[in-house]
């Protein structure tokens, strides 16, 4: 069998669209909708606004959750145009085997991997962290070594919270979409009821000044100020991270032309109002000086409503953030193993990442092996800093897909494809999406960038001992043993 030697070799998709789908298509443009905010609200809105508003932009936080939602909705536009024109399992991985070629398509896999799987170990320490203190409220509390990874220890909850969501999409994507829908419904009725409570107890002199003096500290980051409304975006980013998990899930959709675009960008919208919503009360109830320490940051809605006496809703809302989170695992957690599955269907990986069930049309393989990997790095390395390496990965390839949709547009295999969607405005929104994205990833701290480095060539070094060789799409289709 001859091999292609060209690294930037194309995937041709139209063979694997025409192809009968092995998995089910069971999603509507409703049942898209609430994975979509199942997958963004989640740790993020309890966690960051607290440290927005205290550290970088004050009442402002606002305005850094704004534009987080803007550039987030530039990129959700061009993965629009992407998961409507090419409807397969794998996201932005495929969109960029099909326009890019393979190379740039395994380093921007690699990348969703780093977001997908770091996203989920994050989500399951903060997960773990809100659970222990529920359960703490009742006097129940773990052996110290039980309780956090932090080199000492290993955190139990968050390795037996991947678990269990592993097992459960184990059982169905359908069952596990049906108990997603309910638990969505819970973490916006606890958000609305924050908000609505909230409201009641606003001081508008807190909202004065709105856009603090800015300052820049001796360890070069930027307080209050523009600056820091842009340095509080790059943190909000991560509140919005999963909108992209919709994508991952078009081969199980039911009219993915129509109902992609509708379920991306829906999410994304609701979950945006809701940020804006939140911070604005929070901000207004709380000072952000207040804020300004962090001891009070890392739970600042019970915070609030401490402050505010209404502790009885303070362990509402703690509840309703635990059942939050659970959804961003397990539609986080269905992502990555669609996304291993895709690169693993292209020999790109073991051929063990795309073992199916047959009866139940599930890819048990990646499944296994994402929740196993997601529950270790959950249960034993200290995630704290890491979670910036979910907003680099994530910008990293919001940005290729971005400038992907100029290629797509010109990409002779999809001239006689009718796309559904198209991105407006073109080309000037695919341009601004990708420069937004190059920007706020500027903005990430130095150590971010050097284990992003230290990530990629970890993944370029599997791809030229294993991936090349293996590559299904060099060796004309054919599977290499
Ligand atoms: N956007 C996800 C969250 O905030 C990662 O939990």
């Amino acid at each position: 069998m001859a091999t292609n030697h060209n690294l930037f070799t194309k995937k041709d998709v139209t063979v694997d669209l025409a192809k009968k789908p092995v998995l089910e298509r069971s999603l509507s443009a409703f049942g898209l909708a609430t994975m979509g905010i199942g997958a963004i609200v989640g740790a993020g809105i309890f966690i960051t606004p607290g440290i927005i508003a205290g550290t970088y932009a004050g009442p402002a936080v606002i305005l850094s959750f704004l534009l987080a939602a803007f550039v987030c909705a530039l990129a959700a536009l061009c993965y629009a145009e992407f998961a409507s024109t090419i409807p397969l399992a794998g996201s932005a991985y495929t969109y960029a085997y099909a326009v890019f070629g393979e190379l740039i398509a395994w380093i921007l896999g690699w990348s969703l991997v780093s977001e997908y799987l770091f996203a989920v170990a994050s989500v399951a320490s903060s997960w773990s962290a809100y659970f222990q203190n529920l359960i703490g409220g009742f006097g129940v509390h773990l052996p110290e070594f039980l309780r956090h990874a932090n080199g000492h220890g290993v955190d139990i909850i968050a390795i037996i919270i991947c678990v269990l969501v592993t097992l459960l999409l184990l059982v169905g994507v359908r069952e596990s979409t049906r108990i997603n829908s309910i638990m969505v419904l819970v973490k916006i009725a606890v958000i609305l009821l924050f908000i609505v409570v909230g409201a009641f107890f606003i001081k508008t002199n807190n909202y004065v000044p709105f856009i603090p003096k800015g300052f820049t500290d001796a360890a070069g980051v930027h307080h209050y100020g523009f600056a820091g409304i842009v340095a509080g975006a790059a943190t909000a980013f991560y509140a919005y991270i999963g909108f992209d998990a919709v994508s991952t899930a078009s081969e199980e959709v039911k009219n993915p032309k129509r109902n992609m675009p509708i379920g991306i960008i829906a999410s994304l919208g609701v979950a945006s109002v809701l940020y804006m919503a939140l911070s604005a009360v929070l901000v207004g109830v709380v000072n952000y000086k207040d804020l300004s320490n962090p001891a009070h940051q890392g739970d600042p809605v019970a915070f609030a409503l401490n402050m505010i006496h209404q502790n009885w809703i303070g362990g509402i809302v703690s509840l309703g953030a635990v059942v939050g989170m659970t959804t961003v695992l397990l539609v986080m957690t269905f992502g990555g193993t669609r996304l291993l599955f895709a690169i693993s269907r292209d020999g790109l990986l073991p051929k063990s990442f795309h073992a199916i069930s047959l009866k139940k049309k599930i890819p048990t393989g990646s499944t296994l092996i994402f929740g196993t990997l997601a529950a270790l790095i959950g249960g034993v390395v200290p995630l704290q800093t890491i979670a910036e390496l979910v907003n680099i990965g994530t910008l990293f390839a919001f940005a290729l897909v971005s400038i992907g949709v100029i290629f797509l547009r010109n990409e002779s295999q999809f001239k006689n494809i009718d796309a559904g969607f198209k991105v407006p405005f073109y080309p000037v929104v695919p341009i601004l999406s990708f420069l937004m994205c190059v920007f706020l990833m500027l903005q990430l701290k130095a150590i971010t960038w050097h284990v992003f480095v230290i990530w990629q060539a970890i993944g370029l070094v599997w791809y030229f001992l294993y991936g090349r060789t293996h590559s299904i799409v060099r060796h004309g289709g054919q599977e290499v043993k």
